[in-house]
């Protein structure tokens, strides 16, 4: 058995269109633990942190700018291999094209903003949740 801890982020505007708690279900439909649950209002300081590995993308600034457009919900989720599970839950980046039963895919869409708003972040390594949840639950 790998259990793993992950980071999820329940994103402004999940929070904004009422989903947390559709999408916590879903976490726990398929099995795995809230073990952390809290909601925030996140600092850019906490963000660019968060985000380090992407400065100088083009969609770097944006995205900090959308995350500190309002609260997100911070999740510590647990079970076996649910790093790859959740990630798998939440769909591909891009919530037009993403599968039909996964959270993006069911619950996102392009809203022709300048900015992708996904819903979700999910942890992509242990590494990337050991570093992430350090960030979000020191
Ligand atoms: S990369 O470059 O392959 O690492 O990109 P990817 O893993 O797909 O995404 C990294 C994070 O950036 C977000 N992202 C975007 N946000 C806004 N606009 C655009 N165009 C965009 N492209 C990627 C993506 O959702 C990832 O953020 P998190 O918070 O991890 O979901």
């Amino acid at each position: 058995m790998t259990i793993e801890r992950t980071l999820i982020l329940i994103k402004p505007d999940g929070v904004k269109r009422r989903l947390t708690g559709q999408i916590i279900a879903r976490v726990e439909a398929k099995g795995y633990d809230v073990v952390e649950l809290k909601q925030v209002h996140a600092t850019r300081e906490l963000l660019e942190a968060h985000y380090e590995e992407h400065v100088g993308k083009p969609f770097y600034e944006p995205l900090v700018e959308f995350m500190l457009s309002g609260p997100v919900v911070a999740v510590i989720a647990e079970g076996h291999n649910v790093i790859t599970g959740f990630r798998s839950l939440a769909g591909t980046t891009d919530p037009t094209t993403a599968a039909p039963g996964t959270i993006r895919g069911d619950l996102g869409r392009d809203w022709g903003l300048k900015v992708q708003q996904n819903l979700v972040h999910g942890s992509d390594s242990v590494e990337s949740a050991t570093r992430e949840i350090g960030i979000w639950f020191a």
